[in-house]
């Protein structure tokens, strides 16, 4: 039987790093849920649609062909998997999420991807709203000034230059823009298992995460 483990959390948290490797290490799919909602912001921003509910909304969603393969995202046929790792995408996906008819388009997308065997599964609103019935469900949290200062590494990794205090005030424009959304807003879902990963290391993370999962397992409240 197909199970799904929801991780939820803000930006730079380190879900997407954790969560694929929780999944690696459990064998199961993982699915970041972030990206199709930046390939659906770049879409729509390069098609000039303006980020409010409209008819024009609502046709470019209906001719917008999301395909998730091998942890790339296409949209009708083109991987954008790299144009939409920036600064400027991360703004239109904090806009472009907001809207109900952008949220109602892609439930379905995510909510399909269990029928294709289990699943780690991270994003905003996945323990809350896409999978609330889902058996383990985490909510990942950091200090906003750890946060900046994971984000501005993994810049600089890409050799992009970066700037702290710029990267701080994004963070926490975001934090505040996708908590105070009317919509799906950012929460800690109920039943969720809260960690403050601030002081810890990815490893340590993934191997509590990993931990509460084989006990779960382990104990039938995760039937696999
Ligand atoms: O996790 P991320 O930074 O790649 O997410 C990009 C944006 O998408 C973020 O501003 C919030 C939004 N998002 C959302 O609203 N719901 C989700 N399940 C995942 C992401």
């Amino acid at each position: 039987m197909a199970y799904v483990i929801t991780i939820d959390g803000p930006a730079g948290a380190g879900k997407s790093s954790i969560a694929k490797r929780l999944a690696q290490l459990l064998g199961i799919h993982y699915l970041d849920t972030g990206a199709i909602y930046r390939a659906i912001a770049l879409i729509l921003a390069e098609a000039e649609v303006r980020p409010e509910e409209s008819e024009f909304l609502e046709e470019a969603l209906s001719d917008i062909r999301i395909e998730l393969r091998d942890g790339a995202v296409l949209v009708n046929g083109f991987d954008v998997s790299r144009e939409i790792r920036t600064p400027r995408v991360d703004e239109l996906a904090s806009t472009y999420s907001a809207l109900p008819s952008v949220r109602r388009a892609l439930l379905g997308l995510q909510q399909d991807q269990e029928q294709y065997g289990s699943l780690v599964v991270e994003g905003r609103d996945e323990g809350s709203v896409v999978f609330p019935r889902a058996p383990l469900k985490f909510f990942l949290t950091a200090s906003p000034e750890e946060r900046a200062r994971r984000r501005c590494l993994e810049r600089e990794r890409r050799g992009e230059s970066v700037c702290y205090d710029e990267v701080l005030a994004a963070i926490k424009e975001r934090d505040h823009y996708d908590s105070s959304r009317a919509l799906a807003p950012l929460v800690q879902p109920e039943g969720a298992v809260l960690v403050d990963t601030s002081k810890m290391s990815e490893e340590e993370v993934v191997e509590l995460l990993l931990s509460r999962v084989r006990g779960a397992l382990s104990r039938g409240e995760v039937t696999a």
